[in-house]
């Protein structure tokens, strides 16, 4: 099939190069000429484990294209996905002009009837407004699939290609046959599609976040208890996670969540539930105790040396808003690095991928160092804030004798506290005696 994909971001390029890899020519769009021309440099913007090579694959092979001419994609286009970003607006919904803008561009380059679907995440009803939109500017019919996206940065080409579910949401029968046949090779072991119409769909993905970060905010409220009772939350989670009806995952406390799908999605959902006259507590509460957990650390760091900590030399390891990415939105590196700063803390920091991104988003207030022992030369304390591997075993000896200082913040509880003591580190995970 031919296949466009308007949007060459974390879902857009891996969504394409997949369907590439399995046959389809597929181009990928973007109104951003700089990131298309890196593509077409063989460079890919992103960090994302074993994309890079896959790309590189299916440019070679000519089925997979990058250009920012999305009329001559849609002219001989048989499905058109939307795959652009759908950032916070400023009363928390989700804005909706980038999916609405391309859904105009499409109808505007239409010359037959095509299948379009939305992979954006978008509030219930969005659909119907795609439709209205193409509808506008072209009496070419379209048909419209929901089909959200559930890929998570970091293994986003491993959920890509073994799906635990593939939700396609459509009315049209032609539009389930089309996308069944284009996941078909991804869905060899058992079928996981799950059908329905185009609102449950929508809500679906939604409601899969909204659970998730429910889960992480509710073991950082239990993290914080333990601490405070002197329970280990470590044993409480294994405790826990064996009950089936819990499940082992996503029970780690940790900094808050980040990134660019939790906290948007729940505010999104949030304005949904005002607007229908149902305000969802719940999330709220969610939410808050999320922005709380943020400067938890900054906090602990605040009470080993107090309010002021001019003249205080910290690393911070870790800037991603999770392991094997190198996307920053909104993760909690900021928050604790801003703090810091604002206290008048030295901050050098350091990530395997993320450090072009941070220099970006965080600018020259603090020191970056692409060796993470080289961040400890005269630091005081080291806060973890992201639990990259090369993070989880170091060399404690080596960073023992880096620093002048012996406070170890873990925001991951991936060190031992006794462990840690024993060698002469002043030790504070979360929610662990
Ligand atoms: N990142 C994730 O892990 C993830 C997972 C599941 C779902 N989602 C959802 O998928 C959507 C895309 O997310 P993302 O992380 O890939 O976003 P992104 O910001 O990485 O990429 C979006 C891309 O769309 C492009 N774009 C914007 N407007 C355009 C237009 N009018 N025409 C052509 N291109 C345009 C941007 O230049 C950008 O490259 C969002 O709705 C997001 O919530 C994201």
């Amino acid at each position: 099939m031919e296949l466009t994909v308007v949007g060459t971001g974390y879902v857009g390029l891996v969504a394409g190069t997949c369907f590439a890899e399995t046959g389809h020519t597929v181009t990928c769009i973007d109104n951003n000429p700089d990131k298309i021309a890196m593509l077409e440099r063989g460079e890919i913007p992103i960090y994302e484990p074993g994309l890079e090579e896959m790309v590189k694959r299916n440019v070679k092979k000519k089925r997979l294209f990058f250009s920012t001419d999305l009329p001559t994609a849609i002219a001989k286009t048989e499905v058109a996905f939307i795959a652009v970003g759908t950032p916070e607006g400023e009363d928390g919904s989700a804005d909706l002009s980038h999916v609405l803008g391309v859904a105009r561009d499409i109808g505007r380059a239409l010359t037959r009837p095509i299948v379009v679907v939305d992979k954006s995440t978008v509030p219930v009803g969005t659909g119907e407004r795609v439709k209205a939109e193409i509808a506008k500017v072209t009496s070419i019919p379209v048909e419209i699939v929901s089909n959200p996206e559930f890929l998570k940065e970091g293994a986003a080409l491993e959920d890509f290609l073994k799906p635990d579910r593939i939700v396609i949401g459509t009315e049209s029968e032609h539009a389930k046959a089309v996308m069944t046949d284009l996941y078909a090779p991804f869905n060899r072991t058992s079928n996981r599609t799950v059908f329905m119409d185009v609102r449950s769909a929508e809500m679906t993905k939604y409601a899969a976040n909204a659970m998730l970060a429910t889960r992480i905010s509710f073991m950082n409220e239990i993290a914080n208890l333990c601490e405070r009772v002197g329970a280990d939350v470590n044993k409480v989670r294994a405790g826990i996670g064996s009950d089936p009806r819990i499940g082992p995952s996503f029970l780690f406390p940790g900094v808050g969540f980040g990134g660019s799908c939790f906290p948007k999605d729940i505010r999104a959902l949030m304005r949904t539930g005002d607007e229908y006259g149902l305000p969802l507590q719940v999330l709220r509460t969610v939410d808050e105790v999320n922005d709380r957990q943020k400067t938890l650390m900054l906090d602990k760091v605040v009470k080993a040396f107090g309010e002021d900590l001019r003249g205080k030399n910290v690393a911070v390891w870790g800037l991603a808003f999770k392991p094997q990415t190198d996307d920053m939105r909104e993760a909690p590196a900021i928050t604790i690095i801003e703090g810091l700063v604002a206290r008048g803390a030295a901050v050098r920091a350091s990530d395997p991928e993320a450090l072009k991104t941070a220099r970006r988003i965080i600018g020259d207030k603090i020191r970056y160092d692409d060796d993470p022992y080289a961040a400890l030369e005269g630091a005081d304390a080291l806060v973890l804030v992201t639990e990259w591997n090369e993070f989880r075993r170091p060399n404690f000896k080596r960073m023992k004798e880096l620093m002048r200082g012996v406070h170890i913040f873990d925001g991951r509880n991936v060190w031992e506290p006794d462990t840690m003591r024993k060698m002469g580190f002043t030790y504070t995970g979360i929610g662990r005696p």
